[in-house]
């Protein structure tokens, strides 16, 4: 077979240990060939590609990013975009493309299989969004990157008995914020499935420093939004591929908690930083599963399916199935932080009668 590989979107730990076993797979198991296109679909579209064997990629298991570059285009972008996308196919003969992405991307894959292209999709996002997955590459780093620094910040927020605020991504839902949160022992983590008041939160840091606790480490993702009529966000900024330019949250957060309680407030937003260097072995692990999977699905002719994890194995899913809808953190998770957050007189404990929070 001959089997092209390309990685859209933004880009995320364990991408390099896809590749690498799906060249792996493929030239010692399979016998075929892997054609790497550079910058996702547009690579595809410009004819940009290099052939992969194993010698190239060898000891990029350990590198972040990828050695294949990655963009946000896609061919339904452009008016000939599918013309070149078929010319791709027919000049190299391929049989197959996998194409690892996020959201969007997988959105492409669906799009090409229902216009008749022999596609595979591979989820990858730090995000953890995408649906019919329980875990995608990329998290896992992303989330001991953040808890690292959370554990940093806790002994300079203890110093100065501060507030810090700790801005992670996650565009619309908070599995980093809440993974890191628990991880880090943050106090109060806010997420977007659960819309924030702003008075609710800073009567709970009060509450917390009065009862003799003098630091406060609060993680925000970035997509977490305020409740409707608490106050008002500014618009976020658009890309030029239609996303939200998030990460703002964070400063926003500190100023209102250090202007409402007059405790002294800092923030930290982590950024890129949780999406660049060495995957974890978790993520390593998991891309080398999903690279090999694809692989299979693409000799089995499994057009239109996305590998995936679930209940531990790696299983296909019609690629159809898992867009369109978020994985947002499941209830059980929100219940802990809800838990976990200092006390104010009047909390429910969840689950549990309400219970009198004595001063
Ligand atoms: O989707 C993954 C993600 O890392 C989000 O958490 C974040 O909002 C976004 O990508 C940032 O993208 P960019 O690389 O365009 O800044």
């Amino acid at each position: 077979m001959r089997i092209g590989i390309l990685t859209g979107g933004g880009d995320c730990p364990g991408l390099n240990a896809v590749i690498r076993a799906a060249v792996r797979a493929c030239e010692v198991t399979y016998d075929s060939t892997v054609i790497g296109f550079r910058n996702a679909w547009r690579g595809v579209m410009d004819n940009d590609y290099e052939v992969l064997d194993v010698d190239r990629c060898r000891g990029i298991l350990p590198l972040g990013g990828t050695i294949l570059g990655t963009s946000r285009d896609q061919p339904f972008a452009h008016e000939d975009g599918l013309k070149k996308v078929r010319k791709a196919y027919d000049r190299h003969g391929l049989d197959a493309i996998l194409a690892v992405g996020g959201d969007g991307s997988m959105a492409v894959v669906n799009e090409l299989y229902r216009n008749g292209f022999p596609v595979i999709g591979v989820p990858k996002t730090i995000d953890n969004d995408i649906s019919l997955t329980e875990m995608t590459f990329g998290f896992q780093t992303a989330v001991q990157i953040c808890t690292d620094a959370i554990d940093r910040l806790h002994t300079t927020a203890e110093s100065h008995h501060r507030v810090l605020v700790v801005e992670v991504m996650g565009r619309h839902v908070g599995h980093i914020a809440i993974w890191s949160g628990i991880a880090g022992g943050a106090a109060i983590t806010i997420v977007p499935e659960e819309p924030f008041d702003i008075e609710e939160v800073c009567e709970r840091i009060v509450h917390r420093h009065r009862k003799g606790r003098f630091a406060t480490i609060i993680v925000v993702a970035e997509g977490a939004l305020p409740k409707a009529g608490t106050f008002t966000m500014p618009e976020p900024e658009i890309d030029r591929y239609g996303h939200q330019v998030l990460g703002g949250i964070g400063s926003i957060l500190a100023r209102e908690i250090q202007g409402r309680t007059g405790i002294e407030t800092r923030m930290t937003a982590l950024g890129h930083i949780q999406r660049g260097g060495s995957p974890v072995a978790f993520d390593r692990v998991l891309g080398t599963r999903f690279g090999v999977a694809a692989v299979e699905a693409a000799l089995e002719s499994e057009w239109g399916q996305m590998v995936a994890l679930q209940q531990g194995k790696i299983v296909r899913v019609p690629v159809a199935e898992a867009i369109g809808q978020l994985k947002t953190v499941d209830d059980e998770l929100l219940r802990i932080n809800r838990m976990f957050q200092p006390r104010i007189p009047g909390d429910e404990h969840p689950g549990l009668p309400s219970v009198d929070v004595k001063d």
